[in-house]
């Protein structure tokens, strides 16, 4: 595996594969990675001809006051791991390389990029729609491999995939989650002792609103009370969202039908955990 650290160097990398023939599979990533990062990666070697990871801890992406200067890092462990599965490149770019002085260019995907999340952490989607158009540009993959984890954030990469006629298949996996379904995430790591058996309330509500779509419950809101009934009943909880929306515009839903997705935002004293699951209602 060849670590690449300069743009130049990684878009002379990517011509040189695509005048071979090869198709590129590109898996955007801030590192520290975990099996739900892996699952993506085994996708993209499975599908792709050749497979670009990059690890980039995109500082657009986080709010003043969030966890930017702490994010958990790992490089050499990290490569060691992409190494092993095989990965071709790994392009881990400096900030500066990525936002040279003077930079002034920011992607915007409206509407979905203000809900849910969006609410609470405002210039977040901006920053990760601008570093992963970055990133395609760099990179030009043919297949982008993202996970179902950031179902908002899948929403709006496809979006934006689709607004700016950009020729990559977006590749969307499920979630990966650890044996007492937790959903695995960079920020499990900043879950200390209770705290971590506290944050499996964010499944469990998941699977208990699911249970009750099962039995017929169609009411948005008597759902999303039961749900928070449930969290809020760790004392470590605090709930930032709730919410049962259409899975493509992100748009709340009045009456269950289609898919639904059903995507909660947790805090759990400063760390903030997300989760969702997506139901297919039975007429
Ligand atoms: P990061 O949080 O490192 O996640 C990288 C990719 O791994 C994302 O597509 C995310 O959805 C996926 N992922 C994380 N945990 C997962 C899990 N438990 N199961 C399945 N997939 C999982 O998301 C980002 O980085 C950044 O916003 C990025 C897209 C790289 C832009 O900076």
């Amino acid at each position: 595996m060849k670590i690449v650290k300069k743009t130049h160097e990684m878009k002379t990398l990517s011509a040189k594969i695509k005048s071979e023939g090869q198709s590129i599979g590109l898996v955007p990533t801030m590192g520290f990675l975990h099996e739900g990062h892996l699952t993506l990666v085994r996708a993209s070697l499975k599908k792709a001809g050749v497979t670009v990871v990059s690890i980039f801890i995109n500082p657009f992406q986080f709010e003043p006051g969030e966890d930017f200067n702490v994010y958990p890092r790992d490089l050499v462990q990290d490569s060691s791991k992409l190494k092993s599965e095989g990965v071709d490149y790994l392009f881990a770019p400096s900030v500066q390389e990525m936002y040279p002085n003077g930079y002034k260019t920011y992607v915007e995907v409206h509407e979905l990029q203000e809900r849910m999340c969006g609410l609470s952490r405002p210039g977040h989607f901006r920053g990760v729609c601008t570093a992963v158009l970055k990133l395609f540009n760099i990179v030009k993959p043919d297949k982008a491999f993202f996970g179902q984890k950031d179902a908002q954030q899948a929403a709006i990469l496809k979006r934006m995939v689709k607004d700016l006629n950009l020729d990559i298949e977006v590749n969307i996996l499920p979630i990966v989650r650890s044996a007492d379904g937790l959903a695995l995430s960079s920020r499990n790591a900043y879950l200390k002792g209770e705290s971590r058996t506290a944050a499996l309330v964010l499944s469990e509500s998941l699977k208990a609103a699911e249970q009750e779509i099962d039995m017929g419950e169609r009411e948005p809101n008597v759902l999303i009370k039961k749900m928070k009934k449930l969290i809020l009943s760790k004392p470590q909880a605090r709930v930032d969202y709730i919410e049962i929306v259409d899975r493509e515009s992100l748009i709340p839903l009045e009456n269950l039908a289609g898919h639904v997705l059903i995507a909660i935002a947790v805090y759990f004293g400063k760390v903030r955990l997300i989760d969702n699951v997506i139901i297919k209602i039975k007429e």
